[in-house]
């Protein structure tokens, strides 16, 4: 592979091409800084995962789209036809999801600390699953839905105590998080052996999300075997037999040539083993399989384009390239330190002459995208594309320093369009009074 994204090419003009887009083109037509996406390649994603849930675990399952990664309207739309689910955390995810179409039934919605609004919103609308982090929100969830003369169907979000990003698994420490409710404290059986009295909810199963962007398999088999033991112990104890069973998300993607991602059926296949056997050793039936890949779904599918303005050479120090955009639409680097990779669209496969660093346009020194990085020699007016930037970009994208965000502009057999329309100085102004 050339590029870390499989849906780049190099056309007959020597320039970076997607879904049969020459990326100058693009650029040139819907300006910069500018989101791009090739359609396809998501479809393709979530077909891979579906079809893995058919081969491996005979159907019986829902892969969610976790939408946190990527959200807006299109997304759901193109969710919705492909027959995934999806998973939302906030009103605002709700709302676009509900606005663009997509069936409540299908839709889960997560969050640690969900207000009075959101429950509502979501009851009102009849969304399928609520996935309750606590005590003080099964309350609120058992009233409003009571009031309302409803029944909620929740899952418990479960801590497994296994930490996907240890190699030891270390099953103590990750009490210590803000998400749901403890295994080895025995809190995770207490609440559900409590929700199994309320009137207005029903328990159907148990969640964890053990972690993003995970290269190996095993801890999602730990985290199966670990959920699997649980749902055996609440049969036991209460005489309730969970049916659904969410493993969470957390399938990791290639951002630079050093990461090795697992092909994303393997995770199934992996997963179905262990549940086949834990099941049949603990004497239950098998579990409805629910799985919430965000990041790979989207984020190999979509870069960013950006221009280059000044580059600013200090010598024996290191080369500022700064583009049209930064921390505000990509804070993934002063975050979480990301790394990622960029090539000039025009000369995407040129030798490398200089090393520079990538800096954005805000007003704050650590505004940084890619720190070193190789390139064939860039120039001011260059574009320059990043690449696996489809996930946690547009939706974690902020106004700061007053920036319009950049538009979504996907591709699909050699035709652009948009998705999400840049935004304009006016729109800055929509809520200040
Ligand atoms: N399900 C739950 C409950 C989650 O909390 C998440 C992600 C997912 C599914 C999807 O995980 P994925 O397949 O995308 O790894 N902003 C960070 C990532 C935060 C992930 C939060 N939860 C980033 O830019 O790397």
């Amino acid at each position: 592979m050339q590029f870390v994204m499989d849906c780049l090419t190099v056309n007959e003009n020597g320039n970076l091409s997607m879904a049969g887009c020459d990326l100058t083109e693009v650029a040139r037509q819907f300006g910069t800084p500018a989101y791009v996406m090739d359609e396809m390649q998501i479809r393709q994603n979530c077909r891979t995962y579906r079809k893995s849930i058919e081969e491996y675990y005979d159907g019986n399952g829902l892969v969610l789209y976790a939408s946190k990664a990527f959200s807006c309207k299109a997304i759901y739309r193109m969710m919705q036809e492909e027959g995934m689910g999806i998973d939302v955390v906030s009103g605002g995810e709700l709302y676009t999801a509900l606005q663009a179409g997509f069936p409540a039934e299908k839709i889960y919605f997560h969050g640690n600390n969900k207000t009075e609004a959101e429950l509502t919103l979501a009851l009102e609308y009849g969304v399928g699953r609520f996935v309750v982090d606590n005590r003080y929100e099964l309350d609120m969830l058992n009233r409003i839905a009571g009031e309302m003369g409803k029944i909620a169907k929740i899952l418990f979000r479960i801590k497994p105590g296994i930490d996907a990003h240890t190699h030891s698994f270390i099953q103590t420490g990750q009490i210590d998080s803000k998400f749901g409710v403890a295994l080895e404290t025995g809190e995770a059986e207490e609440i559900i052996g409590y929700a199994a009295k309320l009137s207005s909810v029903e328990v159907v199963g148990i969640h964890c999300h053990i972690g993003s962007q995970i290269f190996e398999l095993e801890p999602f088999q730990m985290a199966a075997k670990v959920m699997l033991k649980l749902m055996a112990t609440v049969k036991d104890a209460f005489g309730l037999e969970l049916k659904e069973l969410n493993l969470g998300g957390g399938f990791g993607i290639k951002y630079v040539k050093e990461d090795m991602p697992i092909d994303y059926d393997r995770y199934m296949e992996a997963v179905s083993q262990v549940v086949h056997q834990e099941c049949a050793r603990l004497g239950m039936n098998l579990p409805f399989i629910v799985i919430e890949p965000g990041r790979s779904i989207v984020a190999s599918a979509g870069l960013t384009l950006y221009t280059v303005g000044c580059v600013k050479e200090i010598p024996n120090v290191r080369t500022y390239v700064s583009v049209d955009g930064g921390m505000a639409d990509n804070p993934r680097h002063i975050m979480y330190g990301a790394e990622y990779e960029a090539v000039l669209p025009r000369n995407p496969l040129g030798e490398p002459e200089m090393t520079v660093t990538v800096a954005g346009k805000c007003c704050e020194s650590g505004d940084i995208l890619i720190r070193d990085i190789a390139l064939p020699k860039v120039e001011p007016g260059d574009l320059l594309a990043m690449l696996a930037t489809g996930a946690y970009h547009y939706s974690m994208a902020s106004n700061y320093n007053r920036i319009p965000r950049p538009p979504v502009v996907m591709l699909k057999d050699g035709k652009a369009s948009l998705a999400v329309r840049r935004e304009r100085y006016e729109d800055l102004l929509n809520c200040d009074l």
